[in-house]
């Protein structure tokens, strides 16, 4: 009897998206818009991402409805991203969300980036045995790299992250350096594989220490180092696939040393769930797997299209919000204020 279905906004980077979910985690309709303003400056720009959300939401709305077959009025909620991430995307993708439920009299459902990401794993089909709580997550992406325990819908523990850059922001550096253009993970995955992943040898930081926090930042210097500014774009192709390969597995090396450590600061989980961009990449993802099994713990990785940033992830954190609400004799929320 939750309202259904849930049609939800994410503009918190550079991908604007609009999905409808029902509440049983069937995808009704979903569409997905990476911006490309932001190739030449090699990086995401906050502004140029906040205008190209408000220019492309109102047709991306209405498209995703036409894909469902539906009018406004058959929606039962609204729900959308409303942070961490690009407070100018976010502002807008929220604002037109709220605007939506204001007009249609349905509830507006503020979601919280990471608890979406969080809970993807949970969508019915995505996990062989659904992900009941307590799982490890492992969040690798652009903007985030942190470990979570995830406990129960609003239950969330923070068991590590980085204490500098994001994983995919030491991809897509290496990959500047490299002079690979960007994003750069998938670059980097591309040249890494004619490369020797032992010929370079390069840091791992905070690798043996406890707990499970990381730090890419002396690893993205080691990689510069090994390329003097002069030669970094004219080096020859099998010394820069060297360099990318033995990249790549440090940060899977790295990846896996942590992971070691958060297992062991949680009650045993029942699932270990990667998600964000990174999680793309074959080598680290064929390291999880290696990692889970000698630890007997089952493995989900989402689709890569539920992994990079996306509505439906939204929506369905919507949901299982609505539900635990439900359950716990609690009213449906309907947020006005924007939750950081
Ligand atoms: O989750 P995502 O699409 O966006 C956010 O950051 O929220 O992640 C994008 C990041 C970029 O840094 C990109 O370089 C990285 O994920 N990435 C990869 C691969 N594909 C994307 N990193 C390593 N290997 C890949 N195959
Ligand atoms: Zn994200």
């Amino acid at each position: 009897d939750l309202p259904t279905p849930v049609m939800a906004i994410e503009s918190s980077c550079d991908d604007t998206a609009c999905a409808i979910v029902a509440t049983d985690g069937r995808i009704v309709a979903e569409t997905t818009l990476t911006q490309s303003g932001h190739v030449p400056f090699g990086g995401v720009v906050p502004e140029i991402a906040a205008r190209a959300h408000l220019a492309a939401l109102p047709a991306l709305v209405r498209d995703t409805l036409a894909k469902a077959n539906m009018q406004p009025r058959e929606l039962g909620a609204i729900a959308a991203s409303c942070g961490p991430g690009l407070i100018g995307g976010l502002i807008v993708g929220a604002d037109m969300g709220k605007g939506m439920a204001i007009a249609l009299d349905k509830p507006f459902i503020a979601v919280n980036h990471i608890e979406a990401h969080a809970l993807t794993a949970r969508l019915p089909g995505v996990a062989e045995n659904g992900a009941p709580f307590p799982y490890l997550l492992l969040l690798v992406s652009g903007g985030h790299c942190q470990c979570i325990a995830v406990e129960g819908v609003g239950h969330y523990r923070r068991l590590g992250g980085t204490i500098d850059d994001a994983a995919g922001e030491a991809f897509d550096k290496v990959a500047k350096m490299l002079g690979l253009g960007w994003p750069g993970g998938p670059a980097v995955e591309a040249l890494a594989r004619e490369g020797d992943p032992r010929a370079v040898a390069l840091p791992r930081p905070l690798m043996g220490r406890p707990g499970c926090d990381f730090s890419f930042s002396g690893l993205k210097t080691a990689v510069a180092q090994k390329l003097p500014t002069a030669v970094r774009t004219a080096l020859p192709r099998q010394e820069a696939a060297n360099i990318a390969a033995s990249f790549q597995q440090a940060v899977s090396d790295i990846v896996i040393d942590r992971l070691g450590h958060a297992l062991d600061m949680m009650e045993r989980p029942t699932t270990l769930v990667v998600a964000g961009g990174v999680a793309a990449n074959g080598v680290l993802r064929a390291s999880l797997r290696d990692f889970a099994a000698r630890h007997d713990l089952p493995f989900a990785a989402p689709p890569l299209r539920l992994c990079t940033d996306n509505a439906v992830m939204v929506a369905w954190a919507a949901i299982e919000t609505m539900r635990a609400r439900r359950e716990a004799g609690l009213p449906i929320p309907n947020d006005i204020a924007l939750r950081p």
